[in-house]
């Protein structure tokens, strides 16, 4: 299988630990690729038509997108413990997963407003509208933190990426701050295999 994925990006780097916590890693060649809405990658645009990332290629020519579908498609190729909990935890890891995707659509949107947008074009109320979400969905992840158990299921990764997103692009903005929990959660969970090999470059 073929990985088209961009080392910053939060939602490849979902899709890299879940190889890597799956045991899938060497069935997988991970391609890196610049990506850009403004000058759109040809060999990407080859594979997916939306030119995003990631999108996995199978190895029957198939091409998978996006991260949570790629997630739910390794999980479906091994019989260790699935990052997609089958049990009556599904629905929770789901809506998790989901949580944490729109906090970082959130996240990336501001940082292509504020790095990829002329400064001249940049629109102030519409990035703090974007900021509102990425707060208010960080309060719901703080609330529900002391809940959560060891398992490190589709849910808790998405919660990492989110994290490691933040400390990488906007450390400023301090989300540590007024949500200690979240925090004293994401100290153990950034000590894992996975997490290590895909910090964001
Ligand atoms: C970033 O550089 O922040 C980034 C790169 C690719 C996808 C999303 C974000």
């Amino acid at each position: 299988m073929r990985l088209w994925h961009n080392p910053a990006s939060p939602f490849a780097r979902k899709v890299r630990i879940v190889a890597r916590e799956t045991g899938l890693l060497p069935r997988i060649e991970e391609i890196a690729v610049m990506v850009s809405p403004v000058n759109p990658n040809a060999d990407l645009a080859a594979k997916n038509p939306l030119v995003k990332i990631p999108a996995l290629e199978a190895n029957d020519g198939k091409v998978l997108y996006d991260s949570s579908v790629i997630c739910e498609y390794l999980d479906s190729l091994h019989s260790g413990e699935h990052v997609i909990p089958s049990d009556a935890t599904r629905w929770d890891a789901l809506r998790l997963q989901s949580l944490c995707d729109g906090i970082l659509d959130a996240a990336v949107l501001c940082r292509y407003e504020t790095f990829v947008r002329p400064e001249a074009y940049r629109w102030n109320d519409w990035i703090k509208g974007q900021f509102t979400k990425i707060n208010n969905g960080l309060d719901a992840l703080a609330a529900e933190a002391p809940a959560w158990n060891a398992h490190f299921s589709i849910g808790q990764i998405g919660v990492a990426c989110v994290l490691g997103y933040l400390d990488f692009r906007f450390a400023d903005e301090n989300w540590r701050g007024p949500r200690p929990q979240l925090a004293k959660w994401y100290e153990g969970v950034r000590q894992r295999a996975s997490f290590l090999a895909t910090m964001p470059v």
